[in-house]
């Protein structure tokens, strides 16, 4: 099968479009054809992308894990799905990825694909989507009326933490430049402050959370807009417990995790119109490296997809 493999622990210079081995499946797994993946640009400069769980090398690696596509063949055990099945979901961080024709899975991690969606924009929302909803909802307990500061949010998983805190009926007050500000208003955002010309602890002060997904001085300047009790959620940094108990709030460093029952929640959500997922760019499968050389540009607006299959799929939205 073709795909986009990489011998070399790099950046996307290593990228090759390439022949490479049909994944095999195990018990519990399912194959898919890939329609569409999508990528998380920093996700080359992570551990997992080049070992498997227990730290083995497990070059040549193939990026993307998040995908969309349709059942091709499933495992032993697998009952629930059919061959043709539209599906999306989040895949394991230590196996190869959807950056190819064909990518194995765990079939308890894939849900059925938002009907309303085309399979580029249902790649688009798996690990944002996911991220955006542990974050608020399991680690940070939004809920309506809360004040929710969310830092990156013109981004992948900042678009989708907008529109979720907002359905949720949460005040939501995002970061980002002064290009996202209407954007990010016609997305469901109360306030947003530009951080070229403000800082955003002049302007914001005791929100209920913080949902940080840009990390470095932006994460050590949070902590003071929290009211006491409150809590900050990073997924690009860490939350030293003495850094939070300084300012009587809760420090929260997260990893996603797959998770079917909130991708069947989400994709309801999309389906009846209330939060829709944001693509900048789509990109032939064989232009894989310029997806990430634009995305570690850093201002990336919603999602960067890769295009397996030409939609010759038009069952949804292509906008
Ligand atoms: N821990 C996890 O589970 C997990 C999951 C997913 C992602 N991540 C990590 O989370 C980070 C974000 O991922 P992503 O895919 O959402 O990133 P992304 O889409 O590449 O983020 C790009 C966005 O960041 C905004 N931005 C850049 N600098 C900013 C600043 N100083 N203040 C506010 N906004 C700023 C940009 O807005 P402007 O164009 O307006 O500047 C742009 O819209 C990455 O480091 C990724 O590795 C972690």
């Amino acid at each position: 099968m073709k795909a986009i493999r990489s011998h070399t622990r790099g950046g996307p210079e290593m990228l090759v479009y390439e022949d490479g081995p049909e994944p095999r499946i195990a018990a519990g797994e399912a194959l898919v054809r890939v329609h569409a993946a999508a990528i998380t640009p920093t996700e080359l400069t992570w551990n997992s992308t080049w070992t498997d769980s227990n730290g083995k090398d497990r070059r040549p690696i193939v990026p993307s894990f998040e995908v969309s596509g349709t059942v091709e063949r499933v495992g032993a055990g697998v009952t629930d799905m059919k061959r043709g099945a539209p599906v999306y979901g989040l895949l394991n961080f230590w196996r190869d990825g959807a950056a190819a024709e064909l990518v194995a899975a765990r079939a308890a991690d894939l849900a059925p694909k938002p009907r309303s969606l085309d399979q580029v924009h249902a790649a688009a929302v798996p690990l944002s989507g996911l991220t955006a909803w542990q974050a608020l909802f399991d680690h940070a307990g939004v809920a309506a009326g809360d004040r929710v500061l969310i830092h990156g949010a013109a981004g992948g998983v900042g678009t989708f933490a907008v529109q979720f805190a907002h359905a949720r009926g949460a005040h939501v007050i995002g970061t980002a430049s002064k290009r996202n500000v209407a954007f990010l208003k016609e997305l469901g955002a109360d306030e947003v402050v530009d951080y070229s010309s403000a800082r955003f602890e002049d302007r914001i002060r005791g929100v209920d959370a913080v949902i940080d997904t840009v990390g470095g001085d932006t994460l050590d300047r949070s902590w003071g807009v929290l009211r006491p009790g409150g809590v900050l959620v990073t997924i690009a940094g860490d939350a030293p417990e003495t850094i939070a108990a300084k300012y009587g709030v809760r420090g929260v460093s997260m990893l996603v995790q797959p998770n079917k029952a909130q991708l069947v929640e989400i994709a309801g959500l999309i389906d009846a119109g209330r939060v829709r997922p944001v693509v900048d760019a789509v990109f032939p499968l064989p232009q894989a490296r310029e997806a990430f050389e634009r995305g570690l540009l850093g201002h990336t607006r919603g999602k960067l997809v890769l295009q397996v299959v030409p939609p010759s799929d038009a069952g949804g939205r292509s906008s």
